[in-house]
């Protein structure tokens, strides 16, 4: 038996604190716990998790471009996950971050439950909805299933200069600027988490949780809303539209504002993707509801349960009319990492990836994770285009890079879908599909991991890194 949809309050994560600040940083300290926390209603139980500070979204982190932050990730989680046994190892990756190797949640370079490690984030990119999760060798799917997953948001004058719905949600007026993390689970009656993943091939659940709590209700007003939508399921894609049959207009991506509003009546998401995308629920009359829903994709298992995320109730007039329009020009992308101004003509080669599956392992290029190898040496500042290629089996995989933004070119030659044209760091190749990138890659040198989203593949090793260095081959 499932938990009957919308009951839930729409709630969003606390806003993390530093702990102190200097004239250059803020300093954060977040401590990974298990915690017993009531997630679905009642008969349903206590669920177990593992989470930043002891709760799932983790808090959020807000930065401003131009200050570094620093975040002391303590891993206090227990010696053995209570039921799967494995000893919980963390890394912590920011993704969407172009942070130095050492920050960057390497997969190896995991810290033991009782130790701590340190972590320093530049802030130097175009404002953004980053998020930080786990990314430990072999743990990443798990760790993140149990919860060790949120956002971290950037901030600059561009993204202040503009109009757009502004505030940190908070369910008085005022405040617009929505986070929103979907994922799956699979609960038991006792209310424990279920991972099944199905032999090491996806995570399918059929509870929806948006920010942390199944099915929410958030009350709205009649003005526009901007929700940073984060897909943080393991393995499930989904096509989002409003029961309305109202558009929604996209505004970012992973790697920031879009260069011009799109809008559009339903859009895909893979894990790990942020589309940020505003709905004006000036549309609608007081008294009205708005389900957002999930259409499916292929090859993510629906389920009845799954095809409602969340529900909007047009509670008021709009109390507050400062910030509710969309400029027709977002986000110039001048910047000289911004994937969107780049051309194919100045790409110094191209580099194919196939990623599949091949006698029982999840591959790349026929190989799988080895820490020692690097599969590409890139001359710093150079473009690229990588040419990702699903070969099919019934797997989707969004493909991410980290380091860089990269604007998808074409997918199986065709123009990339409407709302996936902005600065990206993270692919959705369905089966069967080749997607071409474009990035400049920069502004570190280094080491930097590449791999399938799909957390289950990404655990058994389809993942490769890539050398960013002075002298490409
Ligand atoms: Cu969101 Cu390498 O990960
Ligand atoms: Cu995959």
């Amino acid at each position: 038996r499932l938990p009957r949809p919308f009951r839930t309050p729409f709630v969003v994560p606390p806003v993390a604190r530093p702990v102190r600040t200097d004239a250059t940083a803020d300093y954060y300290r977040l401590t990974m716990r298990r915690a017993r926390v009531q997630i679905l209603p009642a008969p349903f139980g206590p669920t177990t998790i593992f989470g930043y500070n002891g709760i799932t979204p983790g808090p959020t982190i807000r930065a401003r471009r131009g200050r570094g932050t620093v975040v002391r990730q303590i891993n206090a989680l227990p010696q053995r996950h209570p039921v799967l046994g494995y000893r919980p190892t963390t890394s912590v990756h920011l993704h969407g971050s172009d942070s130095e190797p050492q920050y960057d949640g390497w997969a190896d370079d995991v810290t033991q439950p009782g130790e701590y490690k340190d972590y320093y984030y530049p802030n130097d990119q175009d404002a953004r909805t980053l998020w930080y999760h786990d990314h430990g060798v072999h743990h990443t799917a798990q760790n993140a299933y149990m919860g060790c997953a949120a956002q971290y948001h950037t901030s600059d004058d561009l993204e202040d200069s503009l109009p757009i719905p502004k505030g940190y949600w908070n369910g008085r007026p005022g405040h617009y600027d929505v986070p929103l993390m979907i994922r799956d689970a699979i609960f038991a009656n006792s209310g424990e988490l279920i991972y099944d993943d199905e032999s090491e091939s996806n995570l399918m659940g059929d509870v929806i949780l948006v920010n942390g709590v199944p099915w929410p209700v958030m009350k709205v007003e009649r003005r526009k809303y901007r929700f940073r939508i984060l897909n943080a399921s393991l393995s499930r894609g989904y096509r989002l539209a409003l029961s309305s049959g109202d558009p929604m207009t996209i505004i970012g991506h992973d790697g920031g504002l879009a260069p011009a509003p799109v809008e559009v009546g339903s859009f895909r998401t893979g894990p790990a993707e942020r589309y940020e995308v505003v709905i004006d629920f000036a549309r609608r009359k007081v008294g009205e509801r708005v389900v957002l829903r999930n259409l499916g994709v292929p090859n993510s298992r629906e389920f009845a349960s799954t095809q409602r995320i969340m529900r909007f109730d047009v509670v008021s007039d709009a109390t507050d009319a400062a910030n509710n329009s969309i400029p027709s020009v977002l986000n110039p992308g001048e910047g000289p990492y911004s994937p969107m101004n780049l051309q194919t003509s100045e790409a110094v080669r191209t580099r194919r990836w196939v990623f599949r599956r091949k006698n029982g392992l999840w591959t790349i290029n026929g190989r799988t994770w080895d820490p020692a190898r690097s599969d590409a040496s890139v001359g710093l500042d150079d473009v690229e285009v990588w040419q990702f290629e699903n070969r099919g089996g019934g797997w989707n995989h969004p493909v991410h890079v980290h380091l860089i933004d990269f604007r998808i070119l074409d997918r199986n030659g065709k123009p990339p879908f409407a709302w996936e044209r902005g600065p990206k760091d993270t692919a959705y190749v369905g089966e069967n599909e080749t997607v071409r990138v474009l990035a400049r890659f920069g502004p570190r040198r280094g080491k930097y991991m590449m791999h399938c989203h799909n957390l289950v593949h990404e655990d058994h090793d389809m993942m490769t890194h890539f050398d960013v260095g002075p002298s490409g081959v």
